[in-house]
């Protein structure tokens, strides 16, 4: 999709398209369509950022908390959205045993009960095997730098889902 499609959108088709770029939060999108034209898919992904940087900390934990936990309770009823799906299903968390399901369903209850938004994680850019690791490391920091860690792994989700509207040749970089 090139940008001169993007830009062409109405207001309905922009968010039917990118309102899941940031999970279950298309008020995000909404708000990036008033900032029509966008140079390229950079300029794009600045403008989703720059409404996530600019949000006062209670609306950036609640962006947190509009995701499910990792192989959590919505992957079981089936109720995750198509990206959670795919995202959760490509490393591997559609297919553990149950004391890895077990072990994860007690680190995600730990870290809600200190951080009080759900463990975020790139899921794409990681695996199985990494997460309960990576989600017993950031347990033990300090909630502000956390929350920080947390808005960081939404971008690179952010940039993900993008890449995969837009194809990935426009957008480089961290
Ligand atoms: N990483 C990629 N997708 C998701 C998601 O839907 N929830 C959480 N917690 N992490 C993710």
């Amino acid at each position: 999709m090139d940008m001169e499609k993007v830009n062409s959108m109405d207001f309905g088709e922009f968010v039917d398209v990118f309102g899941n770029v940031v999970e279950r939060c298309p008020l995000i999108a909404a708000a990036v369509w008033s900032q029509r034209p966008f140079s390229n898919s950079e300029d794009l992904e600045k403008h989703f950022f720059a409404f996530i940087d600019a949000l006062p900390q209670s609306g950036q934990e609640g962006i947190l908390r509009c995701h499910p936990d990792l192989a959590g309770r919505e992957l079981q009823q089936g109720t995750l959205t198509a990206e959670s799906r795919r995202e959760q299903g490509g490393a591997g968390l559609m297919s553990l045993d149950a004391a890895e399901r077990l072990r994860l369903a007690e680190l995600n209850a730990q870290y809600r009960a200190r951080f009080g938004f759900p463990f975020v994680l790139a899921a794409r850019l990681s695996d199985r095997a990494a997460v309960p690791g990576e989600l017993a490391r950031r347990l033990q920091r300090p909630p502000a730098e956390e929350l920080r860690t947390a808005l960081g792994e939404v971008k690179k989700i952010g940039r993900l889902r993008l890449a995969d509207l837009l194809g990935a040749a426009g957008l480089a970089g961290p």
